[in-house]
């Protein structure tokens, strides 16, 4: 199948109206369980596997996940077509819906192994290493990138970036609304400091209607997604207003026209027997709550729900009992 094939059979478009960052350390496979339970309809991005990672590194580990979590889309990241299209060879059996190339990542390390946003200088690259996935995928391949990077001015080259690499057979584009700085700003400083430019991404939307695109960067509320989409956009995507206040996603499936799925009780107790799961195979309950520790921001007993399972989850032995205790200590009446 080519990639024109792919994508028409594909259900996965439609599921970008909202979309959950792929978020480092973050997203992992428990964080996105969590969040499908209040999100029906949302793409859920992995955190970011560098192609060597994929092929050399523990491959459960790194691409397994529940099928509870679909629609999920795997990130890698990279800037060898043939090392990406290994990667997207030995993924392509865990049967994620879309693979995404990360053009967006600041950081050092990512630098130094020549990919992430400094990609953003080299598009003819980029549409080489995207050919060489979608000739490997069963799936969509989309990009995530940011509006330029140092000295680029993003309105002669964000639009030349995308024709090149839509020519190469990527129709869906994640634009992180702002600039990266490659040398003087931390990562963190770089999804904060660099100006947000919406009016660039949304005027994207009206120059190249055929791709479907996607706002991402600084969006901290479902209205304002909301009113993103009434702009033109296809998608909004939400990174860490999702993590840090993910009640935030229980509403989500408006944007469908959907009702809710789920009211936050509902996922807590369903919650239940993924924990006593991961307990039973070893793990830790750290490893869950630690994604949970935003619930009830706001609420009375908040400060308590996150100290119990911030001071307590990662200890040996600490199980569904503490995670009750919490959960008392933030709605006493429930109990
Ligand atoms: C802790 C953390 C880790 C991140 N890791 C990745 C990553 O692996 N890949 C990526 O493309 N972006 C990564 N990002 C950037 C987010 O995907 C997103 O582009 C950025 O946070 C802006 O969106 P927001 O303002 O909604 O958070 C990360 C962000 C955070 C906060």
């Amino acid at each position: 199948m080519n990639q024109n094939e792919i994508d028409e059979k594909s259900t996965v478009y439609g599921s970008h109206r909202l979309s959950i960052a792929p978020m480092l350390d973050w997203t992992d496979r428990h964080c996105r369980f969590f969040h499908r339970l209040m999100t029906r309809r949302a793409m859920l991005y992995t955190e970011m596997v560098t192609a060597p990672a994929v092929i050399h590194g523990p491959r459960e580990r790194l691409l397994g996940f529940s099928p509870a979590e679909h629609p999920v889309a795997l990130q890698l990241g990279g800037s060898d077509p043939a090392e990406l299209a290994q990667a997207v060879r030995v993924a392509a059996p865990h049967g994620h819906d879309e693979i995404n190339l990360n053009v967006g990542c600041p950081s050092d390390r990512v630098q130094s192994g020549c990919f992430g946003a400094v990609l953003m200088e080299r598009p003819a690259l980029v549409a080489d290493c995207v050919a060489a996935m979608i000739a490997e995928s069963p799936v969509p391949v989309t990009v995530k990138c940011r509006i330029g990077v140092d000295e680029q001015e993003p309105s002669e080259i964000l639009p030349a970036f995308l024709e090149t690499v839509a020519a190469a057979g990527v129709r869906h584009f994640v634009i992180h609304a702002r600039k990266a700085w490659l040398q003087g700003l931390s990562p963190r400083e770089n999804r904060e400091i660099p100006p947000l430019d919406y009016p660039l991404v949304i005027a994207m939307k009206r120059r190249f209607p055929e791709l479907t695109i996607c706002l991402n960067g600084g969006v901290a509320t479902l209205s304002q997604a909301e009113e993103l989409l009434a702009q033109g956009l296809d998608g909004v995507m939400i990174g860490r207003a999702a993590y840090n206040e993910p009640e935030l996603l229980i509403g989500a499936d408006r944007l469908w026209g959907c009702e809710p799925p789920r009211d936050l009780d509902r996922v807590l107790a369903d919650m239940r027997p993924y924990i006593a799961e991961h307990l039973a195979a070893g793990g830790r309950l750290h490893q869950i709550t630690r994604h949970m520790l935003g619930l009830f921001s706001g609420r009375p007993g908040a400060r308590h729900w996150r100290r119990i399972l911030s001071e307590g989850a990662s200890r040996p032995g600490a199980g569904l009992d503490l995670f009750d205790e919490a959960l008392e200590a933030v709605r006493p009446r429930a109990a």
